[in-house]
């Protein structure tokens, strides 16, 4: 190898750690973001729907604390009454936090936009995030 191969090499060594860092360091940054969201719960099956909400991007849009998000928070959700957008109220229960997932376009909260998707989630995860929401609702 001549000198110029060499040295091209070392450029394009440097240019991929220095990526590598970047990309690294940025997902290092998203994930203690993450981490500091995470709150308290006192049963495994709880703290499993909290890595779910994490895992599957629900924390985008679901607050955990209560503040304003995308969609209502967790925090209060389970029990709680809420008006759809076709003028009628039903309780937050576990068939209604189901089908929400499931269904997500079926029946709107009325006051929040049309965004959320549907998510194919096995009953066994849905009943983990139910469970999480739960929590943050006594
Ligand atoms: C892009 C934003 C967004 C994401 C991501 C999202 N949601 Fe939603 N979600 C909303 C919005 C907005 C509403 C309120 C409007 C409606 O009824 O769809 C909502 C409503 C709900 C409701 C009904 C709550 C209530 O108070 O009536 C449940 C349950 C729910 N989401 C669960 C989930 C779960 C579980 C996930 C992750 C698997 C998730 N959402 C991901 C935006 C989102």
């Amino acid at each position: 190898m001549n000198s110029k191969n060499s040295r091209l090499w070392l450029d394009l060594s440097v240019a991929f750690i220095l990526v590598v860092l970047l990309i690294g360091g940025g997902m290092l940054i998203y994930q203690l973001n993450f981490d500091a969201m995470e709150v308290e719960v006192d049963n495994a099956l709880a703290q499993r729907g909290q890595e779910i909400s994490t895992q599957e991007g629900c924390i985008a849009c679901h607050t955990v604390d209560g503040s304003l998000g995308v969609g209502p928070s967790w925090q209060g959700m389970i029990g709680r009454i809420e008006t759809l957008d076709n003028g009628t109220s039903i309780v937050v229960d576990e068939v209604y936090f189901l089908e929400s997932i499931r269904y997500a376009k079926r029946k709107m909260v009325d006051g929040y936009p049309n965004v959320m998707p549907s998510y194919m989630m096995e009953e066994e995860e849905i009943d983990a995030l139910f469970a999480f929401a739960s929590q943050l609702s006594q």
